[in-house]
């Protein structure tokens, strides 16, 4: 019998450039990551391909992220790639996958650990999305990802009925999936630039139950103005959400909700003064790591 390959590369890379490397191997579509933690300054992050990557183009692009967050090359420790043959392999990594409770009402599993959220302390009557790690951003793992479902579920729903909802980016279709399923009957419509994401996010919504009730597609965000969606969720980087700051407002009503995550915490001043500028108040801000998502109110 043909044993199946993987590849896996090794990174180990200071504390404070992790997100240098971790976006660079999510952007080489990694089938899923492990992060040790054992050395007080450097971490070891390991990720698993199923084709050979690039390990050259990876590095090369880990120093451009260190340089850009003002770090030296001496903040890349050590790259490696290896590859595994081991038919167990898939099963040990699955063990690995553990459902996860986010906020006050979500929890998103795996499709193999579906069957322990009954049992987990604190799931009873919380909604489950089932969410497999694959080949787009959006497991429920990475900050960006929790700080929107935390702050999506604080504003979403609106008192209004007919309540809609935009999710610019939407990955894996976790936001989307979770909007649609915390108020069912809402208008809920997310997009992408990416043609794969959007695959990956509609096999989800089917998994979901929720295919039927979201509009997934690619397309770019100028494409809805006029909309009026009452709420959009934006969950990209600071450098794309900056220039899209001024078609955000032409896709919202007025007094909008607008969640935006994928911002280093340093960064989240620029991203208010360019959201400021386009007569959105900043309304709340949540931390979390070096990370930070916030919700913005469109004024008129
Ligand atoms: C960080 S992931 C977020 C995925 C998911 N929404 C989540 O919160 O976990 C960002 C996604 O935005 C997409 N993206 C990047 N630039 C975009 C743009 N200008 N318009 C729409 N989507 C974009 C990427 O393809 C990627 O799938």
């Amino acid at each position: 019998m043909n044993m199946k390959l993987w590849y896996a590369v090794e990174v180990e890379i200071a504390r404070v450039g992790e997100t240098a490397a971790t976006t660079q191997l999510w952007a080489m579509n990694t089938t899923g990551l492990e992060v040790s933690e054992d050395a007080a300054d450097f971490v070891t992050l390991r990720a698993y391909f199923d084709a050979a990557p690039d390990v050259e183009t990876l590095r090369q692009n880990i120093l451009n992220n260190l340089k850009l967050l003002n770090l030296t090359k001496l903040a890349l420790r050590r790259i490696e790639a290896s590859t595994i043959a081991d038919q167990d392999w898939m099963s040990e990594w699955k063990k690995g996958w553990e459902p996860l409770l986010i906020g006050r009402r979500l929890v998103i599993a795996p499709s193999w650990k579906l069957d322990q959220v009954p049992q987990l302390t604190d799931a009873a009557g919380r909604i489950v999305i089932q969410i497999d790690p694959g080949m787009a951003f959006g497991t429920g793992t990475h900050e960006t990802t929790r700080g929107c479902l935390e702050l999506l579920e604080h504003f979403w729903p609106l008192e209004t009925e007919s309540a809609s909802l935009l999710d610019v980016g939407t990955g894996t279709g976790i936001l989307a999936i979770a909007a649609i399923k915390l108020h069912p009957g809402s208008r809920v419509t997310a997009f992408d630039v990416d043609p794969e994401a959007i695959e990956v996010a509609r096999e989800n919504a089917e998994i979901n139950q929720v295919a039927d009730d979201i509009e997934i597609e690619v397309n770019k965000l100028s494409c809805y103005a006029d909309q009026e969606f009452d709420v959009v969720l934006a969950n990209l980087t600071a450098d794309v959400i900056i220039p899209l700051a001024t078609d955000f407002p032409a896709a919202m009503k007025p007094q909008g909700i607008l969640i935006v995550s994928g911002i280093l915490r340093e960064q989240g001043a620029d991203v208010t003064t360019a959201l400021t500028e386009q007569q959105f108040e900043l309304i709340e801000s949540k931390p979390d790591g070096e990370w930070v998502s916030m919700a913005f109110r469109l004024k008129n």
